[in-house]
């Protein structure tokens, strides 16, 4: 891609690294393309970040056609730019984007965008421990249109955010309520795509939960309401009898970048991670015996979310607020191969030059 570029009049004060929170500031370029149906990708660019304007009967403001990815760059005590398995994000565009027919955008395309935003963008990436500079690919439906189809006009965006830990407990175990009456996703549906329509109707059990003082909603199966499947906005992993139990990939659950690389890391250093299906009662039957020692969400944007305890039908159980050992380790292991602290046996940094 030949990626023009539209200098800013003015630049932004970068926020203050140690209270960044998450999302919450923009750096002063995006990357913008259009696709077109007769044209295909055209007119790949870097320009100031700013408003879009939006026709009242753009497509995606109607019927929700919108798919996005999330990533992060890291800049090491070297002052080296890494980013993290961008390949597994640009896959993973692909496939939300044939779910939601949308045009298919190329792995290199994708990361070639990723790398010269972030190129021009380096002075932004924060350097605190526990910040990044997230990346926001995404992509919608333009055309003005009323009828229910694919559209003729998308655009392409990326976006930059400098960021500390996505949840405000950071590393600290959290408090979950086991939704057992709304549903997140059925086979066959979206769930293993990453698109908006998830995450709005995502919204009510979450602030359910909230208004009853938990912070996340672990998401039971949706059709028995009894298999355990996400957590939040993550994949969620459970440590029980020493195995690591996490609800196999088979349409509902996203699959997370995070999440394979928590079970590759696992199984290199030795434990046995189980891929299947868990009942809800199986947990709270291992949490009561004491054999569930514990639990937590993985993803980008959070990385490791200890649960500290879980509320299921007015009980609560597992009440452990302590990081587990598995969780730490796993934190620090990714965070520091992702930072560069750590050596990278897998091969799944990426540097910018
Ligand atoms: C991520 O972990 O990157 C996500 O996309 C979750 C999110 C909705 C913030």
């Amino acid at each position: 891609m030949n990626i023009r570029f539209e200098e800013t009049k003015t630049l932004k004060e970068k926020p203050d690294k140690n209270a960044l929170g998450f999302g919450k500031y923009y750096t002063d370029y995006m990357f913008m393309m259009d696709w077109y149906e007769d044209k295909g990708f055209t007119d790949p660019r870097i320009i100031p970040y700013g408003p879009i304007e939006f026709d009242p009967a753009s497509l995606v403001l109607h019927y929700a056609q919108e798919t996005f990815e999330g990533l992060k760059a890291y800049k090491t005590e070297e002052g080296k730019i890494l980013l993290f398995r961008p390949d597994m994000n640009a896959k993973r565009f692909q496939k939300s984007n044939e779910r939601l027919c949308m045009p298919v955008l190329p792995v290199e395309d994708f990361i070639q965008a990723i790398v010269e935003l972030v190129k021009k963008e380096k002075d932004w990436i924060p350097d605190v421990a526990g910040t990044s500079l997230y990346i926001r690919p995404f992509m919608f439906a333009y055309q003005p249109k009323l009828g229910v189809h694919a559209a003729n006009h998308y655009k392409f965006l990326i976006i930059l955010s400098p960021v500390g830990s996505y949840y405000k407990e950071g590393l600290q175990p959290v408090k979950i309520y086991v939704e057992d009456e709304l549903v997140r996703a059925v086979k066959g549906g979206t769930g293993f795509a990453k698109c908006g329509g998830n995450y709005a109707s995502s919204i009510l059990a979450q602030m359910k939960a909230e208004e009853m003082g938990y912070s996340q909603v672990l998401w039971l199966d949706g059709v028995e309401h009894k298999y355990v499947e996400e957590v939040g906005t993550m994949n969620a992993m459970f440590v029980i009898d020493g195995k690591i139990i996490t609800a196999p990939l088979e349409g509902s659950v996203l699959p997370g970048v995070t999440r394979d690389s928590m079970i590759q890391l696992l199984k290199k250093k030795g434990y046995i991670v189980e891929e299947r299906k868990l009942s809800i009662d199986e947990l709270i039957q291992a949490a009561e015996e004491g054999r569930l020692t514990e639990a937590f969400g993985t993803g980008t944007a959070a990385v490791i979310s200890p649960i500290g305890m879980l509320c299921y039908k007015g009980n609560v159980f597992f009440n452990n607020n302590t990081i587990g050992k598995i969780s730490q380790m796993l934190y620090d292991t990714l965070t520091g191969i992702q930072t560069g602290k750590l050596e990278d046996p897998f091969g799944w940094t990426y540097e910018i030059k």
